[in-house]
C-alpha cells in the first residue's frame, strides 16, 4: 500500500504539470480525492491492513492528502495572480481620450465668413503658392515698386512666392468670372513678420464686389454691417485715409481697443486704436489686367487679418499664443469642453 501511495503522488505531480487552464484543476481534484477518486479507493484497503500497520499507513494517506489539496490550491492562486505578474494592473484607472475642438483661429474665420454669406457673398478660394504676376504685378504693384517693401516676402528659388495678402484670388477670380462679382476669400498668407502682433502666417479674408454703380458708400455700409454684427453696435470705429497700389482711394479701418478700451497699452500702441483691414475703390489700372471696362463697372475690395479680429474678440494680447499649440490657451475656446 505504501507503494501505490508513492506511485499515486508521482502520477498527480505528473498531471499537475500538465495543467494549463483553470478549469482542469477541479477535474484532477475529482480525478485523486474525489468520492471514487484513486485516493480513496487506496484508503478502502485500510481495512485489510494489519493493527500495527493502520496507524502508520493511515499518517501517510493524510499527509498525502493535505500534500494534494495543498498543491491543488497553489495551483488555482497561480493563475488568479498570473496577470500583475505579466505586468498589468488591472485595478489602474482607464486612459482618457482627449477630444479635440475646432482651432479659436477657425471658430473665428467661420463666424465672419457667415456674416459676409448672410450679406450675399459667396466664397471662392486661390493657392498659397502664387506666382509673382497675381501676388503683385496684376495688382498693379510693378517690380521695383517700393509698395512691394510693404509686405515682406518669402520666395522661392524658381521665382514663385507664398502669397503675402489674399488679394491675388481678386485677380482669379475677375479673370474667370462674368461680372457681377461678389465674392470673399478666406486663407492662409505669409509675412516675414514677428511680434506681438505680427505672425508669419496668419489668416485673411479678401472681399470684393464690382458692379455697375458701387460707390464707397457700399464699402462703408457693408464694413460698419460687418464690425457691428461681429463685435455689437458701440463699437467705436473709423476710416484712416491709406494707400494700396490696387485701390483707389484707399482706407484702413481701425476699431477702438477692446484691450485697453482706448486708453492705450501695449498691443495697440499706445494709441487707442487697432488696424483690423485694409480696403478701397478697385483701381482702373488693376481691371486693365483682367480685361474689365472701368468706365462700364465700379467696384470696393477689402483685406482683414482674422487673428486681430479674434484678439479683440477674446481680449488676447499676444498674437502668437494662437500658434504655440498649449492646449490650456487653446482649450478655452474650446467648442465642446475638453475633458
Ligand atoms: C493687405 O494685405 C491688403 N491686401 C488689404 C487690402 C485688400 C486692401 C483689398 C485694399 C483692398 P495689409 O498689409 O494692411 O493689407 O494687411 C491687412 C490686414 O492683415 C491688416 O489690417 C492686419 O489686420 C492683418 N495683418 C497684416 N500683417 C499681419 C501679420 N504679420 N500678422 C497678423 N495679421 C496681419
Ligand atoms: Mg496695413
Amino acid at each position: 500500500m505504501e507503494k501505490q501511495l508513492e506511485d499515486l503522488k508521482t502520477a498527480f505531480c505528473e498531471d499537475l504539470d500538465h495543467i494549463r487552464k483553470p478549469e482542469e484543476i477541479e477535474l484532477l481534484r475529482i480525478q485523486y480525492l474525489g468520492r471514487k477518486g484513486r485516493l480513496t479507493s487506496i484508503l478502502r484497503q485500510m481495512g485489510t491492513l494489519s493493527a500495527e500497520e493502520r496507524p502508520r499507513m493511515g499518517a501517510l494517506s493524510n499527509t498525502l492528502k493535505t500534500f494534494l489539496e495543498g498543491s491543488l490550491e497553489e495551483k488555482t492562486r497561480s493563475f488568479s495572480t498570473e496577470a500583475p505578474v505579466s505586468g498589468i494592473d488591472v485595478t489602474l484607472p482607464g486612459r482618457v481620450l482627449r477630444r479635440g475642438s475646432i482651432h479659436v483661429i477657425n471658430q473665428v474665420m467661420a463666424e465672419v465668413e457667415g456674416i459676409f454669406h448672410n450679406l450675399g457673398f459667396a466664397t471662392a478660394t486661390g493657392p498659397e503658392v502664387e506666382d509673382d504676376y497675381h501676388n503683385f504685378e496684376a495688382l498693379n504693384l510693378p517690380e521695383n515698386h517700393p509698395a512691394r517693401d510693404m509686405q515682406a516676402t518669402f520666395y522661392f528659388p524658381e521665382g514663385t512666392l507664398l502669397r503675402t495678402h489674399t488679394s491675388p484670388v481678386q485677380i482669379r477670380v475677375m479673370e474667370s468670372t462674368e461680372l457681377p462679382v461678389r465674392i470673399i476669400s478666406p486663407g492662409k498668407v505669409y509675412r516675414c513678420d514677428f511680434d506681438i502682433s505680427h505672425s508669419p502666417m496668419f489668416h485673411q479674408v479678401e472681399g470684393l464686389w464690382v458692379e455697375e454703380g458701387i460707390s464707397f458708400a457700399h464699402l462703408k455700409g457693408v464694413l460698419y454691417e460687418f464690425i457691428h454684427t461681429l463685435f455689437g453696435p458701440d463699437i467705436p470705429l473709423r476710416f484712416r485715409a491709406s494707400f494700396f497700389p490696387f485701390t483707389e482711394p484707399s482706407a484702413e479701418v481701425d476699431m477702438g481697443c477692446i484691450i485697453c478700451k482706448g486708453k492705450g497699452c501695449r498691443v495697440c500702441g499706445n494709441s487707442g486704436w487697432l488696424e483690423i483691414l485694409g480696403c478701397g475703390m478697385v483701381d482702373p489700372e488693376v481691371y486693365r489686367f483682367v480685361g474689365i471696362d472701368p468706365e462700364k463697372v465700379t467696384g470696393f475690395a477689402f483685406g482683414l487679418g482674422i487673428e486681430r479680429v479674434a484678439m479683440l474678440k477674446y481680449g488676447i494680447d499676444d498674437i502668437r499664443l494662437f500658434f504655440e499649440n498649449d492646449l490650456r490657451f487653446l482649450s478655452q475656446f474650446s467648442t465642446k469642453g475638453m475633458p
